[in-house]
């Protein structure tokens, strides 16, 4: 029989896109397009209310520590959060179609990640507590279940006073529709992606935020109610990924994720039936299947980790950045991927250096999104710089734990040069590799993409991949694509702030780019890429609102 790891590895290396071989895939087939949106027929649809007007709060705001004083629950600020993270930006029209675009993105705009959230009593949301799903075409929340006072301070009572539940999952069929048996990485970059959407999200609102990388995925499927085939039948299942805790104040390191949370009665009653996203599947993905159930999680003690010897805000920006471009609001819902890139705009080393600096979590914790996630950083950068003004194009590497300099210096090329960067932030473990254009060789090792050649720099994410699977057990295969999604948010909303674009780049030739490296061991793997530039914009798209709700 097949062990988890066995399995891990085993998928790794089966969807590694080659020169000469794709991953399995089936190509599109039209007649069998999932619907992007789920919904519970039956369940009672809370409408959630939208501001009028633009709020005024700063970007930059978002990551001071004191930035935003708690706002209280309430259908507003609910709204708010979910407007953040979740919901529709826009409606995109190219002659007859149109399509929706979210604040969070997703791996060909498939977005397989479904959010719940686990609320008390609010009034004009619900008068008991009770488990709700987001439905990003309403802006609403379908409530699947209420829940009594007493089992709402079961569930919450080692929680501070204000802190609620939210929940992601992945419908895996919407990506492998396309995508085939690489699928499974995009769904977790996908939840990465949204981890960081809630987390920003939550810090407009003056919230904290946690992950609960203690409870095991058969809890959280049975907290938001994806284990009951009664409601699912023949529609698609979703795959529980995580349980966040959000809260207006959390203490650090959040201790109290140790309290296991205890599964839902069975006499609970359930509003709603899943909705079937496509009419049939021409193809099943097995192994899709067996490497979800090789990374389930079971109950475990929450990770805790000594993030003492990581810099301070000051070591990381020189001087912290306490002015900017954007609102907050402009910033996540104005947030785009380009689909071209000009090559010709640069960007100056300060602002480089600030995007990599939020890359790294600070000695106190308190930088966000990383306070919301336990582990120390196991995702590396290799970049691809092409156009940062005052530094010479070539390849570098973000260590972003510095503990790992060693590390990643042996596992890589030993002609690289490894000369930190002149003038960068000291907390900034920024490497020279090597001189030179690369900017073709950055689009060939992505899958061909030009963008990753077009933009000022591009990058893969190198991930301390066997190790990370050795400590922490084949599980955390997940949360390698999650902090890489995270950095991959950030840098999206680093990009609109600097007045470029990002995209993230889930195409890509993985030993290829290992071999650009010089990475010959399996230690370490490239688990994901990105592009920062000055887009081209398609002139045949036209724009229209989100929602229409006057
Ligand atoms: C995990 C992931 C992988 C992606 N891979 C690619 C890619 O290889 N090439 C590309 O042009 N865009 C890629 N994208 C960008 C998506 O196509 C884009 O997010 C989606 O179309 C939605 O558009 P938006 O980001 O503007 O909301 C990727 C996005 C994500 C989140």
């Amino acid at each position: 029989m097949t062990s988890a790891e066995e399995m891990v590895a085993g998928y790794h290396e089966r969807t590694k896109h080659h020169f000469h071989r794709y991953a399995a895939s089936l190509g599109l087939d039209w007649a069998t397009q999932p619907d992007p949106f789920r919904r519970y027929a039956g369940a009672d649809l809370v409408s959630l209310p939208l501001p009028k007007g633009e709020r005024a709060l700063p970007y930059w705001q978002l990551y001071t520590s004191a930035g935003v004083a708690p706002v209280p629950l309430s259908p507003a600020s609910i709204s708010l959060f979910f407007r953040y993270a979740l919901s529709l930006t826009a409606w995109k029209k190219a002659g007859e179609t149109t399509w929706p675009l979210r604040a969070n993105p997703s791996s060909g705009n498939l977005h397989p990640t479904e959010g719940y959230a686990i609320l008390p009593a609010i009034e004009d949301i619900g008068d008991a507590a009770g488990v709700y799903h987001y439905a990003p075409k309403e802006h609403a929340l379908e409530r699947r279940t209420v829940l009594d006072a007493q089992r709402w301070n079961e569930l919450t009572e080692s929680f501070p006073d204000g802190s609620f539940l939210v929940g992601l999952s992945s419908v895996h069929w919407r990506e492998a529709w396309k995508y085939g048996e690489r699928a499974f990485r995009y769904c977790q970059h996908d939840v990465g992606h949204a981890l960081a959407c809630l987390r920003i999200s939550a810090a407009t609102l003056g919230w904290k935020m946690a992950v609960l990388d203690g409870v095991s995925d058969e809890t959280i499927a049975n907290l938001l109610g994806l284990d009951r085939d009664e409601d699912f039948a023949v529609a698609e299942r979703e795959e529980a990924d995580l349980l966040i805790l959000v809260s207006p104040d959390l203490p650090i390191p959040l201790l109290s994720a140790s309290q296991p949370l205890t599964k839902h009665s069975e006499k609970l009653i359930w509003q709603g039936k899943a909705n079937t996203l496509s009419r049939e599947h021409a193809v099943a993905w097995p192994i899709i299947d067996a490497v979800a159930q090789a990374t389930r999680r079971l109950e475990s003690a929450p990770i805790e980790e000594d993030f003492s010897g990581f810099p301070s805000e000051e070591e990381l920006f020189s001087t912290p950045i306490r002015q900017g471009l954007l609102s907050a609001e402009t910033a996540i819902l104005g947030r785009r991927s380009a689909v071209a890139m000009d090559g010709s705009t640069s960007i100056s080393r300060d602002v480089f250096f600030g995007m990599l600096a939020r890359l790294v979590p600070t000695q106190d914790r308190e930088g966000m999104p990383w306070d919301a996630i336990p582990w120390r950083p196991r995702i590396h950068l290799g970049l691809f710089v092409h156009r940062v003004d005052g530094l010479a194009p070539g390849m570098y590497a973000l260590v972003r734990d510095s503990d790992k300099v060693d590390a990643l210096k042996s596992a890589m090329s030993s002609e690289f040069c490894w000369q930190r960067v002149a003038d960068c932030p000291p907390g900034l473990h920024l490497y020279l590799l090597e001189e030179g254009d690369c900017r073709a060789q950055a689009a060939t090792v992505s899958c061909g993409q030009a963008i990753a050649g077009d933009g000022a720099f591009s990058l893969a994410m190198i991930a301390d991949y066997q190790d990370s699977l050795a400590t922490y057990g084949s599980g955390f295969y997940r949360n390698l694509f999650w902090e890489s999604g995270m950095v991959g948010q950030l840098l999206y909303l680093e990009a609109e702030e600097a007045g470029v674009r990002a995209t993230g780049i889930g195409c890509y030739f993985d030993d290829p780019v290992h071999e650009t490296f010089g990475i010959v061991s399996h230690d370490w793997q490239s688990f994901y890429h990105f592009t920062v530039g000055g887009p081209i914009d398609d002139g045949r798209i036209t724009t229209l609102p989100a929602y229409d709700f006057d």
